[in-house]
């Protein structure tokens, strides 16, 4: 007679990461209580680098800063600038254009495109 062997059906292992740490667990569109750390503000970006990144904005947003149903944003200070693209690379705000845009950016390059589009009127 054959031995009859338990599988382990319920071998399911729950991780228990912190992942409220890294903020995984905020709600969408919760830009109320975004923060973005000091380190990451205290980047110091490289408005030329910027300005080679930002041919993947401009074809939508405008360097003379007019608004035609996309919004401006030139002339904004930079940690404005480094937090709002750091909601959108955190999922904290909706939209899955800027969230691609920004998902595929590093903190330097934000910092660079935040310094080169602080610097247009
Ligand atoms: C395909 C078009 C498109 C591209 C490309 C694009 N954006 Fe945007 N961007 C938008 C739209 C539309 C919004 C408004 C989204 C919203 O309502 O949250 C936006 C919002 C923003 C905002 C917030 C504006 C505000 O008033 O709060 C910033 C900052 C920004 N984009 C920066 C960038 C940067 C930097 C790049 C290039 C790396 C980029 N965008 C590329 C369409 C685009």
């Amino acid at each position: 007679m054959m031995k009859h062997i338990l599988m382990p059906l319920f071998s399911v292992c729950f991780l228990s990461a912190p992942l409220g740490a890294f903020g995984d667990d905020q709600d969408a569109d919760d830009t109320d209580e975004f923060d973005v750390s000091e380190e990451i503000l205290s980047i110091k970006g490289d408005p030329e680098y910027g300005e080679y990144l930002s041919g993947d904005c401009t074809g939508c947003h405008q360097v003379d800063g007019s608004y035609d149903g996309i919004p401006s944003i030139t002339g904004w200070d930079e940690e404005s600038f480094v937090w709002a693209m750091h909601s959108y690379k955190e999922k904290a705000r909706e939209h899955p254009v800027m969230q691609m845009m920004a998902g595929r950016l590093s903190n330097d390059e934000i910092a660079a495109l935040a310094a080169y589009f602080a610097t247009l009127e």
